[in-house]
């Protein structure tokens, strides 16, 4: 889980290497490095620590070169130390690579490698790479002896190469692990993601696994494992580079979370027909499909699959479809039974998540037809879906998910919508009423987000709580799920969520007087007299209840220290606003800590290794 930066250009790059990076830090904050091609060989520098942090010592915007590659680190094999920072060389310092993903018969070849005489410099994975593209070099061209090395790899790998005898040459190469080419004006580049390269140019090719490619200042050219050169499309991307900015905003995470009233309307935008909903041709499954389908499972990670929890409400209670919502990472080891009827949806904010990727690819051997939710455009899990539904909620850079967990809420509505009037499940005047549901949420989200100032007052009072409990029923209990996470990744402080109803089973014991416990409760036909009733037994026992209601509820506040009123909307539609104040929460106290809100510690945005 690294990012990688790559560029050959007719004019120096250290500055669009170290803004690449500066994109990518997202995906790993331990250590970072950077090489370039000059007269006589390859200049390196690396060390451990963030980004600024490394430069400020040794200054790589103090690098010449027209042809580099930058990487930033987050450590899998081998400790957070300067050896193991990339870029790695070979023994004779001609060849530097740079890698994202596992190499997972690294020690045999290591071995192997060593009886030859080759010295390692690392405990890293990566160096194995760079010998053995070096044992691979004959008399031919790099790009041959990368595709010798890569065809006795096992494993995951995004590449980034260059030669010092070959100097007007970048190599790139994937498998399982993102990487993409950008093709620019007397210049190419090759990275992890688009962001770190949209601001000079938004041409972009997407490898595939198992592909290289060798790409000079002025051309390319693409290559399978045996060197048949390959076709590719350019794909012209539309975000701005802007979008990737934090645009005012002290951190990316609270930009993406103010952001979400106009991702959401982007999500909707032109889908939403009079009384029907219409996907674009991507969505690729058939209404006769879409009739005939007897279950669905849902297959994703982390905030993602809390989206997933909350799509089974709508799918079941509205479409009457049973729906199943499996963790990628347990599904994909666990034998499950599927067939042509069973739709499996991956739910994935980068659509390069390993567990989920692996889950997906599961079910496709199994024979169910496969439907990506994913935000990210020609990412790995939307190219072998058999369709896809973006949700358009703009580049996520927060390693904390805010913006993308509440478009996935819109879409998995949407679908929901589309699969309950194929499926006759609801009269035409109950879709009239989803659908003017849902457009108000842009508006309704955004005097939500104008409740800040209670939310940072509950901040202030409690960011040194050590624990706290968040509990809500129905489609609020996986915004306990996700508002318990949020604390978690960004503040370090521990927290759980639960079903408000099963706190008496158990974590009732941890209940004292210094104990915050959230309430997400808004006013439903089912279970909010329930929830009452679970706040007076919390009350009881002194915990300080902070409370997620509906504008105009009079009771729950009476008994809160703190409420956070949300507008009325249908049931299924109030998780969407009430995940909201949770998030801005999280955020409040993280500050109020001094945590490193949009890289907390140990987590990457997309985790691309088991
Ligand atoms: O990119 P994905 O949606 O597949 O990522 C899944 C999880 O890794 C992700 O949601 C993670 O839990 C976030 N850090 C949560 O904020």
């Amino acid at each position: 889980m690294c990012g990688i930066v790559g560029v050959v250009s007719d004019k120096d790059i250290n500055e669009k290497l170290y803004n690449g990076l500066a994109n990518l830090e997202y995906r790993g904050y331990d250590s970072v490095g950077m090489c370039f091609i000059n007269g006589s060989g390859i200049d390196i520098k690396k060390g451990v620590g963030k980004l600024h942090e490394v430069n400020s010592k040794i200054n790589f915007l103090g690098m010449p070169g027209k042809v580099g590659l930058g990487h930033c680190r987050w450590s899998t094999h081998g400790g957070v130390t300067e050896e193991n920072a990339h870029p790695h060389i070979d023994c004779t310092s001609r060849i530097s690579v740079v890698h994202n993903g596992i190499i997972e018969n690294y020690s045999e070849l290591k071995e192997e490698l060593e009886k030859k005489g080759h010295k390692f410099c690392s405990q890293t994975d990566t160096e194995v790479i760079a010998h053995l593209i070096e044992e691979s070099m004959k008399d031919g061209k790099i790009e041959d002896a990368v595709i010798t090395a890569l065809n006795k790899i096992e494993g995951s790998y995004a590449l980034g190469v260059l030669y010092s005898e070959e100097p007007d040459k970048l190599i790139g190469a994937r498998n399982e692990s993102p990487l993409i080419l950008g093709i620019g004006e007397n210049e190419n580049f090759i990275a992890s993601d688009v962001p770190s390269i949209l601001s000079y140019t938004n041409k972009i090719i997407y490898l595939e696994d198992k592909e290289i490619a060798v790409l000079t200042k002025d051309n390319f050219k693409v290559l399978d494992l045996n060197g048949n050169v390959k076709t590719k499309e350019i794909h012209l991307i539309n975000w701005s580079a802007e979008a990737a900015e934090k645009g005012g905003y002290e951190h990316f995470m609270l930009k993406e979370i103010h952001e979400q009233p106009v991702a959401i309307a982007n999500t909707l935008n032109e889908r939403l027909r009079k009384g029907e909903v219409k996907f674009e041709k991507e969505f690729g499954l058939s209404d006769d499909y879409l009739k005939k389908i007897k279950r669905i499972v849902i297959v994703a990670c982390g905030t993602s699959w809390h989206a997933g929890l909350v799509g089974k409400f709508m799918l079941e209670e509205l479409a009457k479809i049973p729906t199943d919502v499996e963790y990628a990472s347990e599904f994909r080891y666990r034998h499950p039974l599927l067939d042509k009827d069973t739709l499996v949806i991956a739910i994935s904010q980068s659509g390069e998540t390993a567990d989920t990727l692996a889950a997906l690819k599961e079910a496709k051997k199994l024979g169910a037809m496969t439907l990506a939710v994913c935000n990210v455009m020609g990412s790995s899990i939307t190219r072998i879906s058999d369709g896809v539904i973006y949700t358009r909620a703009g580049p996520e850079i927060g390693v904390a998910s805010t913006k993308a967990f509440t478009t996935q809420l819109c879409v998995l509505y949407l679908l929901t919508i589309l699969l309950s009037k194929l499926r006759n499940t609801l009269s035409q005047e109950q879709i009239n009423g989803m659908i003017t549901g849902i457009r108000k949420i842009p508006l309704q989200l955004q005097s939500v987000l104008d409740e800040d100032d209670e939310i940072l007052k509950c901040a202030e009072l409690y960011y040194k709580k050590p624990n706290s409990l968040y509990l809500g029923r129905g489609v609020n209990f996986p915004i306990a799920l996700e508002g318990a996470l949020k604390l978690k990744e960004v503040s370090y402080i521990h927290a759980e969520g639960y079903p408000a109803a099963e706190m008496k089973h158990g974590p009732i014991a941890l209940i004292d007087n210094s104990m915050p416990v959230v309430f997400i409760a808004p006013q439903d036909i089912y279970t909010y007299k329930k929830v009452l009733g679970n706040i007076e037994e919390v009350k009881a026992r002194g915990g300080i209840i902070i409370s997620v209601v509906t504008e105009g509820d009079a009771e729950i506040p009476k008994k809160s220290e703190h409420t956070i009123f949300i507008p009325k909307t249908m049931y299924t539609l109030s998780s969407i606003l009430s995940v909201v104040p949770l998030q801005l929460l999280a955020y409040h106290i993280a500050v109020k800590l001094g945590r490193d809100v949009d890289r907390p510690r140990n987590l990457a945005k997309s985790v691309v290794v088991e």
